[in-house]
């Protein structure tokens, strides 16, 4: 039997209804960190709209680990206790809660998109980012300074994503995403781009990759066996004018994430620096890399980028490119997606009791 995006997916113990995941979207719309009404509304509205897996946006694992002061967190139980009516909501809507776990290293403190995307002065709220070495990420406007991580730092970190799990389950989350895409700090770590350490956390591949293993360790460590726990990843840096991380990378690191008992790699690419090359980012640009990943190492995938449409989400699961079609930017335009798109495709569609009369 062929699988379809509406299929249900079984991970360790969690059955997922169906392959339509909401991708995690920053919404830069909290106070200190905590998640408010609009993280109930506009995730438990994705929940309702039917997706199988309903994400948070990063969620910082320590104040400094946010992107912008309006960043989402879980750096205390009280973090904890605010999120946990939006997970309570998505699982009684049908969805499975999952929660992307966040530090956003040398790319932090700055202001949200729609205040500009700049740098924030220490005056107004800011701090000084945290990274593998003191390079700052290149932006057009004079550069803050960069904190380069001590060893004992490093370990405060691996400790900081072990206690964000701890409190996400209690929370109610199902799933835990690691975040080692984009950029942000695991990725730093991987890419030779933004670490040039010379000791056991740089250089080698092994020693690029060691604080995302052992950060999975210490979340897989209190993460339940029958829960699963999902690492996103960027595939290529797109700078193959220098030494940088690529997919061939990416397939090595997968494998040890495997081992250490990560169920899925979620898919993206890029955001390292600016000099970047996407080389064509139309629907589905990243989608060779999970395939590649799923073939080559037999873990589940999901694929994400430009899925806007039922039919492209289908074909990723029918023709075995992908476990799971990971939906952004549609989910903002459309919180229904996964509802609409059964209706496209000739499947039940469980509108709610409430909306039935439409
Ligand atoms: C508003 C917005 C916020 C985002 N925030 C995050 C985030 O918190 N974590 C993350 O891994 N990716 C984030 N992304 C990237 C998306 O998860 C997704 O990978 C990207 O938008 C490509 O998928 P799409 O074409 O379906 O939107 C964000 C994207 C958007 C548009």
């Amino acid at each position: 039997m062929t699988d379809t995006l509406f299929t249900p997916l079984r991970l360790r113990d969690t059955e997922i209804p169906n392959r339509v995941m909401v991708s995690p979207m920053c919404q830069y719309s909290s106070t200190d960190g905590y998640a408010d009404d609009w993280h109930l509304v506009h995730l438990g509205s994705r929940a309702v709209g039917g997706a199988g897996i309903v994400m948070t946006e990063a969620t910082a694992v320590s104040p400094e680990g946010r992107i912008s002061p309006n960043d989402l967190g879980i750096w205390s139980d009280d973090h904890a206790d605010a999120l946990a009516p939006t997970a309570e909501f998505i699982s009684e809507h049908g969805s499975v809660p999952a929660i992307q776990l966040a530090h956003a290293g040398r790319k932090a403190s700055i202001h949200r998109p729609w205040d500009g995307g700049n740098p924030v002065l220490e005056e107004d709220g800011g701090w000084t980012p945290v990274a593998p070495s003191a390079i700052p990420y290149p932006r057009d406007e004079p550069a803050p300074e960069v904190h380069k991580l001590t060893t004992d730092e490093i370990q405060g970190v691996i400790d900081d994503f072990r206690v964000a799990a701890e409190r996400a389950l209690d929370a109610g989350f199902e799933i835990a995403e690691i975040h080692a895409a984009h950029g942000y700090l695991l990725h730093e770590f991987l890419s030779p781009v933004a670490n040039d350490r010379d000791d056991a956390y740089g250089g080698s591949f092994e020693n690029r990759t060691r604080l995302v293993r052992e950060v999975t360790d210490a979340v897989r460590e209190v993460w339940p066996d029958d829960k699963p726990v999902f690492v996103r990843i960027s595939a290529t840096d797109w700078l193959d004018d220098r030494e940088s991380w690529d997919i061939e990378q990416s397939v090595r690191l997968a494998a040890d994430l495997e081992r250490l008992g990560v169920d899925l790699i979620d898919v993206s690419s890029g955001g390292i620096h600016p000099d970047q090359q996407l080389p064509n980012a139309g629907p589905g640009y990243q989608t060779p890399y999970a395939e590649r990943i799923r073939d080559e190492t037999g873990l589940a995938v999901g694929a994400v980028g430009g899925i806007r449409t039922a039919r492209h989400a289908d074909e990723l699961v029918r023709n075995e490119r992908a476990d799971l079609a990971i939906v952004g930017r549609q989910h903002l335009r459309d919180p229904y997606f996964a509802l609409h798109a059964a209706e496209e495709l000739g499947e039940e569609a469980e509108w709610p009791p409430q909306y039935r009369r439409a």
